[in-house]
């Protein structure tokens, strides 16, 4: 499949006007994402848990305007007019316009709401880009079923989240996997049959039982912004002097991952998942300029973490995605002494004691 098969043929002249709300989540990566090509093609294939409760509410009003020369939107964070996030949504219109053609002929008022909070540095781009994603393919599809017949059809819904992760991946690279749940790839490989680099698909072999409620309890050890952003970072993948091992690691791992998510081995999990995030972080370290995203009370639970399972037994691990924060994972059946190992030996290390807890999650809806 090409981006051609996202390009819509005869699309109808109707412009209705409307309303639409969609709520969609945050997801974590087992396997790292990191390093791309031109158009928001990934390196390497990636494997995430969408979660559950970190999402985001995007209200997309469409009001059909008298000429279509330009992009014209109007963007709200919690009810108050944001300019800031402009020029990224204006960017994010231009790359998607030709396989939305009405962009330019309408002006939205997109407001939006997370449910986590916004300083928190949880990665917001993953929820937001696919709930902006998920609510202009309602457009698109009301645009069409004005004019045929209303479809349906397993193959319409297919196409719709098709279509709505391949926009949400020119927003926002991992955005492409928070559409469904509850694991999902994205990058082409030979390990996953209908993998692609242009969507994240439904990952379609047996899951082992222990896996289908797993447990993430995000601990925010650094609200700041972060001083190096995801873009610059997954650019500093060109020309690094590791990259085609790391790119070739993400494809063996992903296969290891497959024998793990069957069988259930939580110590295998645990292996892989925790170099997995810190392989992402040695990455960032061995950039040419180099820099580092974890503060020393990322180390602190990090050790933390593993005294606790030497000393327990109990399955807890970590991982991390471009930032601070620790995502604490376990599954469901331990979550009595992690929460309590959590309040009390981690929160210490939580700005104003702050973490989240979530868990695997079944992707967006429509409210
Ligand atoms: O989607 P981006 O461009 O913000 O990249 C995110 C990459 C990581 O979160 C670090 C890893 C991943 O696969 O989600």
């Amino acid at each position: 499949m090409t981006e051609q098969h996202f390009i819509p043929k005869n699309l109808p002249e109707t412009r209705p006007n409307g309303q639409i709300v969609w709520e969609s989540p945050s997801n974590i990566a087992l396997i790292k994402y990191w390093g791309k090509r031109e158009n928001q093609i990934p390196e390497n294939p990636s494997i995430s848990f969408t979660l559950n409760h970190c999402k985001t509410i995007t209200t997309l009003s469409y009001k059909a305007k008298e000429t279509h020369d330009t992009f014209s939107f109007d963007v709200f964070l919690d009810g108050e007019k944001i300019d800031d996030f402009k020029p990224k949504i204006q960017t994010f219109f231009e790359r998607i316009e030709v396989y939305l053609p009405f962009l330019k002929d309408y002006h939205f008022i997109i407001e939006t709401k997370n449910t986590f909070p916004h300083s928190s540095g949880i990665a917001s781009s993953a929820s937001g880009m696919s709930a902006l994603a998920l609510c202009l393919m309602s457009v698109e599809k009301q645009i069409i079923e004005l004019n045929v017949i209303q479809n349906e059809s397993d193959e319409a819904h297919k196409y719709f989240n098709q279509k709505a992760s391949f926009l949400a991946r020119l927003g926002s690279g991992s955005a492409c996997r928070s559409i469904e749940g509850d694991l999902i790839v994205w990058g082409e490989n030979k390990i996953v049959d209908g993998s692609s680099n242009l969507f994240g698909t439904k990952y379609p072999y047996p899951v082992h039982d222990i896996f289908k409620d797993y447990q993430d309890t995000i601990l925010l050890v650094d609200k700041g912004e972060k001083q190096v952003s995801s873009t610059v970072g997954h650019n500093l993948m060109h020309n690094h002097p590791y990259a085609q091992n790391r790119f070739q690691q993400a494809h063996d791992n992903l296969e290891k991952m497959k024998m793990i998510l069957e069988s259930g081995d939580l110590d295998a999990f645990i292996g892989l998942v925790e170099s997995e995030a810190l392989t992402l972080h040695a990455m960032m370290m061995t950039s040419m300029p180099y820099f580092i995203l974890m503060k020393p009370n990322t180390l602190k639970v990090i050790h933390a973490i593993w005294d606790f399972r030497k000393k327990t037994g109990v399955p807890v691990s970590f991982t991390l995605d471009a930032g601070a924060n620790v995502h604490v994972l376990y599954p469901k059946r331990d979550a009595v002494p992690v929460l309590e190992f959590i309040n009390k030996e981690l929160v210490a290390y939580c700005q104003n004691e702050h973490f989240i807890c979530d868990q695997i999650g079944q992707g967006a809806n429509q409210l």
